[in-house]
């Protein structure tokens, strides 16, 4: 059968629908695991011990298991329960639980970074803790905080190619469909590496000019 396809160039389409989902995954995993980031790390620096340590067991479990289980676990456990959960979702739900606790982390110390003497100054001045949190502490710790949730998002790019596992048709997936459709090997991964570095080496160059520009602010 010689009308058979074999160039890479005739599969573009599969690659670029993986670079779809790969970034549509990593673009709302980032957003839901910021927030639920915040919340954990506040949890985990409040009085309150109970949040407290239900903020510490979280994020050493999360932290301390394989993602892949977890998106397993996601895809699979909740599946049990509401019917036809697509793999999608399931993914999106995993990744975003995931990356809180190591957002969570990232916060924690960088809100711990800002001296003491800031909170000190601020309450002797008659701020409450709420308004010297709010204009004292988040500003200066945000600034030691962005370059690492820089870092959380090309991380997210990569780990994300889990998610191929259950079925979403992520980079990764697209990748395994173009070996079994071509019958070829290694061209589909040199590929796929390929630009998955071309992602996360453009967006590390972004958020370093953005870097750049905060220190002059
Ligand atoms: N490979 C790691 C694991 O299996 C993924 C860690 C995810 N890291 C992150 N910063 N969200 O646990």
């Amino acid at each position: 059968n010689n009308s058979k396809k074999n160039s890479m160039w005739d599969y573009w389409t599969y690659f670029a629908k993986g670079i779809e989902y790969t970034l549509i995954i990593t673009v709302v995993s980032v957003f839901f695991g910021f927030i639920l980031g915040i919340l954990l790390a506040l949890l985990r620096l409040s009085k309150n011990k109970l949040g407290k340590a239900i903020a510490v067991a979280y994020i050493e479990f999360v932290r301390g298991t394989p993602l892949m289980v977890q998106v397993m676990f996601v895809y699979f456990g909740i599946g049990a329960i509401v019917q036809s959960l697509p793999a999608l979702l399931a993914g999106i739900i995993a990744v975003s639980l995931n990356s809180a606790a190591y957002v969570a982390e990232v916060i924690r110390s960088g809100i711990e970074s800002i001296p003491s003497g800031q909170t000190e100054a601020a309450r002797s001045l008659g701020m409450s803790q709420t308004l010297t949190y709010r204009y004292v502490i988040i500003p200066q710790a945000l600034k030691n905080i962005w370059p690492a949730l820089g870092n959380e998002f090309i991380t997210l790019i990569k780990e994300s190619s889990i998610v191929s596992i259950i079925g979403v048709g992520d980079l990764m997936y697209q990748m395994q469909l173009v070996q079994s459709a071509t019958y070829k090997g290694v061209i589909p991964i040199f590929i796929t590496m390929v630009i998955y570095f071309v992602m996360t080496f453009g967006l590390s160059k972004v958020l370093g000019y953005f870097e750049g520009r905060m220190k002059h602010a």
